[in-house]
């Protein structure tokens, strides 16, 4: 028997944000790319921020409500990770924590990374220097990454020790081996959804035209900071 787990939004978020954030941070690095990188870090903001709100109405399975992170469930999933008996239809107790911390992480990376164009390129002054943001951003980016590695091996640990589940084939077709109950979306969801798929690509569309600002790199080059800084 099958059941229902991640709907079509929650599934396309999954993969808008792999793809989003993959390529946001390959461009991070790339002086050439920059309005590309602005452009693939905001989208991931922008789907975040939906998701976010997707997780306070959204369907069951999807709504934060039904993701299990107290410390009884965590200690429960530990002891019973090698028995059979206790299969988790949405995010087990574990996977709730890496997911909501993913979200936070890649939600304030965008922010940074924000506030970090802004003061580098004199928009904005929040009090913060350009290199303790510099520094914040690049690390709340590793971070993002160590967690999406920490996520791979929860799915691989799935695939080996609860193969018969289904995990992994569920995030690609919504459902998982085992009977519950299904999740359903209702209209106000259906509406949400199509704001959901057009406002991150505008903001997408949007940050690309962010003015990137070719004189301080320009400087940068004259006083070999430039280099140096891709050498780090
Ligand atoms: C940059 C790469 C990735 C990111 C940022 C990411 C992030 C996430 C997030 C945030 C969720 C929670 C979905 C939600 O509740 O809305 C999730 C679930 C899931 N992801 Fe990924 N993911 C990535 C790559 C992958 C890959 C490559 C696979 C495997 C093919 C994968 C398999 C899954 C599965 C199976 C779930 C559902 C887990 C469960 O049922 O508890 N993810 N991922
Ligand atoms: C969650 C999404 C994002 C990720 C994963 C990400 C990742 C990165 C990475 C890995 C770097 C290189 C850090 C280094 O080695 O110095 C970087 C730099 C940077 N990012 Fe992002 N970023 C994101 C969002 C944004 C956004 C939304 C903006 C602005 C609109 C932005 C602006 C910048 C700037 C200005 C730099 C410094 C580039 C330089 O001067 O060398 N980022 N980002």
């Amino acid at each position: 028997m099958r059941t229902y787990i991640w709907t079509l939004p929650t599934r396309i978020f999954h993969w808008l944000l792999a793809i989003g954030f993959t390529t946001a941070y390959i461009l991070g690095d790339l002086d050439n790319f920059k309005n590309l990188h602005f452009a693939f870090g905001a989208f991931v903001g922008a789907l975040i921020i939906f998701r976010l709100l997707f997780g306070l109405f959204g369907p069951t399975y999807s709504n934060f409500k039904d993701f299990p992170v107290g410390l009884k469930n965590q200690i429960e999933f530990i002891k019973t990770y090698f028995s059979k008996t206790k299969i988790y239809a949405g995010h087990n107790p574990s996977a709730s924590v890496v997911m909501i911390l993913i979200l936070l992480t890649g939600l304030i990376c965008g922010i940074s990374g924000y506030l970090l164009y802004g003061t580098e390129n004199k928009i904005l002054n929040i009090g913060i220097n350009e290199e303790f943001l510099g520094e914040s951003h690049e690390v709340l980016a590793n971070l993002f990454l160590i967690l999406i590695g920490i996520h791979l091996l929860g799915i691989v640990g799935d695939i080996l020790f609860h193969g018969k589940t289904g995990t992994f084939q569920s995030i690609f077709t919504g459902y998982k081996n085992t009977e519950t109950k299904n999740a359903k979306l209702n209209n106000f969801h259906k509406a949400y959804i199509f704001l959901w798929l057009i406002v991150p690509f505008y903001i997408f569309y949007l940050a690309y035209g962010l003015p990137v600002n070719t004189k301080d790199k320009q400087t940068k080059i004259e006083n070999n900071e430039y280099y140096e800084h891709e050498d780090d």
